[in-house]
This record gives C-alpha cells, structure tokens and sequence, in this order.
C-alpha cells in the first residue's frame, strides 16, 4: 500500500467481496502504525471480519503507550521505559501515565500526599477480610475488594473531580488491600500506611513489620519495587486492560470496570504467569533440576506443558522489560547476599530455549514474568502474591485507558458479532 502526499486523495484499502470492489478508509497513527477502518463493514458489504484473539484488531486509538514488538520498544506517553525504570518513583511514573505530563514539583508533592492520605481502608471494609476463605487466593481477595470500594465510595460520574478522587482512592488502596491481604494470611496484624514512605517503600513496610519493633524498608528493597512496578504499569491492549475498556464501555463504574481487570489480569497466561514460572521452576528443581526434560516437553505437540515466562503476543525479538529486570535482579542478588538454585535453573532454560529451533523459529523468548517471580521471591514476597503485585502495578495502566475510553467521542458500547455455526432452524412438536 503506497503512502500518498498530503495533497492527494485520502488512502484507501480496496475490498472485493463475491466480485464488488469496496473502498475502506486508511489512516496512520504517530508512529506510522497503519489502521483500516472497516466501521462501515458490515452496512457496505453484509460481511464481518473474523479475528480469534484480536490478533490483528484495533479496538481504539490510544496515545497512552507505544510498543513495537519487533524492535523490543516500549514507551510510556512517549518516554522510553529506559528512561523511567529505574530513574523514578513508581508514584511520579503513575502520574504520567494517569495525567499524561510528568508532574512539576508540586504536582508531584500534591499527587503523593494525595496517595497517602487516600491509602487508609474504609475501617468497616476491614472486617471483610476477616470472612474470605482462609485460603482464599489473594487476586480473589483484590479483586472482591475493589469491587466492594463502588459500595463505600458511590460517585457522581458526570463530575471530573469526583473521578478524580476515586483515581486517587485506587491507586492508593490497592497496595493497602494486597498488603492487609498478605497480613491476614498469616495472621499478623495490620500495619498502616504512612505519610513519610514513598509508595514501594509503603508497601513493603506494610508487608514485612510488626508492631513489636522498629522497621526500616531497605532502600535496595525499595528502588527494586519501583522497577517492578514501572515495569508493570501498562501495556497498551493487553487481555486485562481490554476488559476494563470493554466492561467501562457498558458505563459501568470505575470499581467494577478494574475489579473486572483484576480478574482477567489473574490468568496464567497473562499476570498469572509469574506465579507459573516459580511453580515450573521448584518442579524442576524437585525433578532433580532435570530443565532439559521440560524443554522438550514444551516442543512435545501432544503435551500441554508450556514454558512458563517465555512468549509474548506482542514482542517478536526481545522483551524490554525482561532484559531491564535482568539487570535488576542480579544486582539485588548480589546486594542482598542470595544465591537462589531456581535462578540458575531459570538461566539454564534461558540459554537451551534462546538456542532451540523450536524456540528461535516461533520467537519464543524469556518475557518480564521470567524473572519477577525470582525478584519478587528475593524480596520475601510469596508467590501468591507476585500477581497482586503485577495488578498494583498495573493500577495506573487501567485508570489511564479508562480515562481515556471514557473521553473518546468514537466510544461505544463495545459489543462484538460473531459467525454462527450452530444448527440451522429446528421445530419443537411437542408429543
Ligand atoms: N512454550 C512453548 N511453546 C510456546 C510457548 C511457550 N511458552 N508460547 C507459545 N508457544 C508456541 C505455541 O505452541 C505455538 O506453536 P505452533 O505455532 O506450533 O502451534 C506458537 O508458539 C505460537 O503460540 P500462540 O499461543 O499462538 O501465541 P499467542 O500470541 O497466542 O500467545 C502467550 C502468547 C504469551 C499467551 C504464549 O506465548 C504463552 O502461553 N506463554 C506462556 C505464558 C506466559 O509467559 N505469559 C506471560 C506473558 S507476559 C505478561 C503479560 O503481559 O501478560
């Protein structure tokens, strides 16, 4: 398709359906990314397309975040993660993404003291947690959470600044909510937020101390935390943000649309992976550390098994954020004086996987969740957690998208069609 100057006529895609030539308007994003608009599909032509997985199917126009999977780039409202990760709180990141500018020092200050103050749990929604199952998984425990903030925190949806405090509330809550989850889980009580933490070193405080003593959040703890997070804090049209963008567009709330996200994001193919790749890599590990085995049994078609943290729909050639975290974890290992057997089984698979055809033929290499579980681990978080921590990450992402599906005069109720293959019309006699 040949790119046209400006003076000429607009790009169109030419369609031929059952020998009728159809004219689909073409239009290209700022990084030349290129959209047809089959909008008008169906009323032209009576045909819809047929896409499983959205493979090859826009479903809005973003300026959130960009990725182009073949060349490993990632960039939040245009700044390369590079230049983030790493080189900022998670909070001042959450803030471009939600905003879309960095926050000026006193933005910055405001948006914290903002995050803080609204951090504290409604004390009557505290006794929830004293009624889930005791062994009640914490995504589930999140994501009911949340869902439960719509009835403690009702809103004026017509108002912008009624919005604006519950975008507050939930950046805020989420990590309270995963921490007192954790809390409960093992029976210690509950650690409150305070005004002198940065956002990762809060968490953490609220995760690891006791009332009993004094607890200082190691800095090498908390500058990891924050990578983490950044890393995880949006993905443009990834599974979970797609239903907080589907289930908004039905003008449910701003707790149910992300209670909805939550749950998507707990699947192991998309946040749950994480919590996968700990489980494959101590089942290797109690095999004997036998990791070639399991990567044969990934090539074996007629076995299920899976590499988990290997794959991506996106990324073709490399995950920016697996090599940034790479970098991330070693340094941390090494600071915090941890020899981990998993890793090395991870770095094993890693080198046999990156040299198999198998692999090499369907770009199949290491994705973030390769590693965030063993950084979380080296943390001290456990692995039930490590999806709770991709979804407090994530917060920002979803708030960002559905902001903006909400501002966007093309939204509509997103409702897709579908082929029908079952039985034609079949009469009912009764006997
Ligand atoms: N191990 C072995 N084979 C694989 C893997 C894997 N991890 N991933 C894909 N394949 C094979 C798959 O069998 C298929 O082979 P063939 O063409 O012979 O049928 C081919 O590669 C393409 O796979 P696909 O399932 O069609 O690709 P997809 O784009 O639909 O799926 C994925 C992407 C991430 C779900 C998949 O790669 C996968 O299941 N990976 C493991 C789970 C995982 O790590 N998920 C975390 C993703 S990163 C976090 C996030 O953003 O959610």
């Amino acid at each position: 398709m040949a790119r046209k100057k400006k003076t000429e006529k607009p790009e169109v895609a030419k369609l031929i359906l059952h020998g009728k030539e159809y004219d689909l308007p073409v239009f290209t994003g700022t990084e030349n990314e290129i959209g047809i608009d089959i909008g008008r599909l169906r009323d032209m032509t009576g045909a819809i397309t047929y896409d499983p997985g959205y493979m090859n199917t826009g479903s809005c126009k973003s300026a959130i975040t960009y990725i182009d999977g073949d060349k490993g780039i990632l960039r939040y409202r245009g700044y390369p993660i590079e230049d983030l990760a790493g080189k900022m709180r998670f909070s001042a990141a959450a803030y471009l993404l939600i905003y879309g500018h960095l926050p000026n020092e006193e933005e910055f200050l405001e948006w914290r003291r903002a995050l803080t103050r609204h951090s504290f749990i409604h004390e009557s929604q505290i006794n929830f947690f004293d009624h889930f199952h005791p062994m009640a998984h914490p995504m589930n425990i999140l994501g009911s959470m949340v869902s439960s903030m719509s009835s403690f925190y009702p809103y004026d949806a017509e108002d912008p600044n009624h919005i604006d405090l519950n975008i507050k509330r939930l950046v805020g809550q989420v990590k309270t909510i995963a921490a007192f989850s954790y809390k409960k889980s093992i029976g210690e009580p509950f650690i409150y937020p305070r005004t002198d933490h940065s956002y990762a070193a809060n968490f953490l405080r609220m995760m690891f101390a006791t009332p009993a003593e004094e607890y200082e959040v190691p800095k090498v703890m908390e500058d990891a935390l924050d990578v983490l997070l950044i890393l995880h804090m949006d993905h443009e049209q990834n599974c979970s943000t797609s239903t907080v963008r589907m289930v908004g567009s039905s003008q449910a709330n701003i707790y149910a649309s992300i209670s909805s996200g939550i749950n998507a994001l707990w699947g192991k193919l998309h946040g749950g992976a994480n919590e996968a790749v700990l489980n494959m890599l101590a089942q290797i590990h109690a095999d004997g550390g036998n990791y070639k085995k399991y990567v044969e049994m990934a090539k074996d078609k007629k076995s299920k098994f899976r590499l988990m943290g290997f794959g991506h729909r996106v990324y073709k050639n490399f995950d920016p954020r697996a090599t940034l975290l790479r970098s991330v974890l070693d340094r941390v290992l090494t600071e915090m004086g941890i020899h981990d057997p998993l890793l090395d089984i991870a770095k094993n698979l890693e080198q046999v996987a990156l040299k198999d055809e198998f692999f090499i033929e369907r770009k199949l290499y290491p994705n973030i969740d390769f590693y965030s579980g063993i950084l979380y681990r080296a943390l001290g978080i456990p692995k039930e957690m490590f999806t709770v921590l991709f979804a407090i990450g994530r917060m920002p992402g979803w708030i960002a998208h559905w902001l903006e599906m909400r501002a966007d005069p093309d939204t509509k109720i997103q409702r897709p069609r579908q082929i029908y293959i079952g039985p034609t019309i079949r009469r009912y006699s009764p006997a």
